[in-house]
């Protein structure tokens, strides 16, 4: 495998941004190829079926491409495909969710951990499987929050609509005494400020985007994988692909990523089956 490949990550949209951001500022060594499946979000409320067949087409997207690792920078595919995922190609696949739960199970004090994320993510059950698997004795509370993808997307990151919209949703955690709140939608992390004023100082909170890219580079370090040529020579550093319209992934991208984007191509991602 050509260590100087770009890495493949995939979302449903824009919100796997978030973990691009993480990865240009903690591996800014590193190529990308990022997809956002703009045509077909949000993927938080399909079934399980329809998440694996779409993430299968990206990821055969993606080898087109020569990538030498994928992440999943999904929540949602993370939970409902990654197993799909890591039998459909031979090269390394992460997902956004074991890197969450292992630091959750580490920092948790009292061993009570909440976890907000779409009703797809929640539902799987996978984040609780995930942290037990670090620590069996945790409790989790899950707790789906549909209305804040589109809240993010409007930009409303500040607002008070927001802010009740969050305090609503987490008035169902108020009484489970939780020390540790997994962001784990990848559109949350930007709605950080607002989950530290409803959940209060005292309350762990955990970004899948920061601790996946970290988990990344210890991934890239242990199968040799990282570039080590001058990155702007061993090709394009970033490159956008989306399935829909480029002209509001382009904005959004613009308002989160510490550089501006040039090109969005669009791809029949359905031609990937
Ligand atoms: N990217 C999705 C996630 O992290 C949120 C948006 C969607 O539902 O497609 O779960």
């Amino acid at each position: 495998m050509n260590c100087n490949a770009p890495i493949g990550v995939f979302d449903s949209g824009v919100g796997g941004l978030t973990v691009a951001r993480e990865i240009m500022r903690q591996l800014p060594d590193e190529r990308m190829v990022y997809f956002g499946d703009t045509a077909r979000l949000p993927y938080g409320t399909k079934s399980k079926a329809t998440v694996i067949r779409y993430s299968l087409q990206i990821v055969r997207f993606l080898k087109t491409k020569g990538v030498k690792a994928i992440v999943v920078a999904c929540n949602t595919a993370t939970a409902q495909a990654l197993e799909e995922i890591q039998a459909e190609v031979d090269i390394p696949v992460l997902g956004v969710i074991g890197a969450a739960a292992k630091v959750a199970s580490a920092v948790t004090k009292n061993g009570r951990i909440g976890v907000v994320g779409t009703t797809g993510t929640i539902e799987s059950g996978m984040y609780t499987k995930a942290l037990k698997s670090f620590d069996p004795n945790v409790q989790v509370y899950g707790k789906a929050c549909p209305l804040l993808v589109s809240l993010v997307e409007e930009q409303w990151l500040h607002d008070w609509v927001t802010e009740e919209v969050v305090a609503r949703y987490m008035k169902d955690l108020e009484y489970k005494s939780i020390d540790t709140l997994i962001l784990g939608c990848t559109h949350y992390p930007l709605l950080r400020s607002v989950f530290r004023k409803v959940a209060g100082e005292d309350v762990v909170l955990v970004n899948p985007a920061y601790e996946t890219a970290r988990e990344l580079g210890q991934l890239l370090e242990e199968h040799r994988l990282r570039c080590d040529s001058d990155v702007e020579s061993a090709g394009t550093k970033y490159e956008f692909f989306v399935s829909d319209a480029a002209e509001k992934f382009c904005d959004f991208a613009n308002s989160i990523l510490p550089y501006d984007i040039e090109q969005v191509q669009q791809i029949n991602i359905e031609g990937y089956d």
